[in-house]
């Protein structure tokens, strides 16, 4: 069963967002996402769904690509390894992998211009290049909320305390407006 952080939705019941996206989350590489750690208590693969699913909601919402959003938001972290350890990237992962998301997503899926640029971009402002699309920009916040709402998630779990809740809340929103990610 597929599900995004805050939904109770099995998204494979979902047919208008799950046509978009069910060769990827058939193919073999996607699914291994879920065997890497990506923020805390969330793996790669359900960062990838919440982003893909939030991505498709909004994009919908403002009548903008929204199989695009679905795809893009799926694919945007497409990198096998594990950025804590990874030597070669270990520094400069902030600013490569969504070009390492690209060039595997392009050789293994085939992305059009619109998709490919939301991968590239999504880590905007951090890359130097403004957002062309609309999209793009939809991603860059979606991106965000998620990793947001996936630290929340971990420690309502953990703790079920309200209290902790809102201080994870006031970390992430502190290190993200202070790092600008
Ligand atoms: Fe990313
Ligand atoms: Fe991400």
């Amino acid at each position: 069963m597929f599900r995004a952080v805050l939904s109770k939705k099995d998204l494979s019941k979902v047919d208008e967002y799950y046509s978009c996206v069910s060769d990827l989350l058939s193919d073999k590489s996607v699914l291994s996402l879920g065997g890497f750690r990506h923020h805390c208590g969330t793996t790669r693969l359900q960062h990838s769904l919440n982003v893909s699913y939030y991505n498709f909601l909004l994009c919908r919402f403002f009548r903008l690509n929204s199989r695009a959003a679905a795809r893009g938001g799926l694919l945007h972290d497409l990198f096998f390894y594990d950025r804590h350890t990874h030597e070669r990237v270990a520094n400069s992962h902030p600013a490569e992998h969504a070009n390492i998301a690209f060039y595997n997503a392009a050789e293994m899926f085939g992305v059009d211009e619109l998709e490919g640029e939301m991968i590239v971009n999504h880590m905007w402002p951090m890359t130097p290049h403004l957002p062309r699309h609309l999209e793009t920009f939809m991603i860059t916040l979606v991106d965000k909320f998620c990793a947001v709402a996936e630290v929340a998630a971990f420690t309502l779990r953990k703790t079920g305390s309200k209290v902790k809740l809102a201080e994870s809340f006031a970390l992430m929103l502190i290190l993200r407006l202070t790092l600008r990610i």
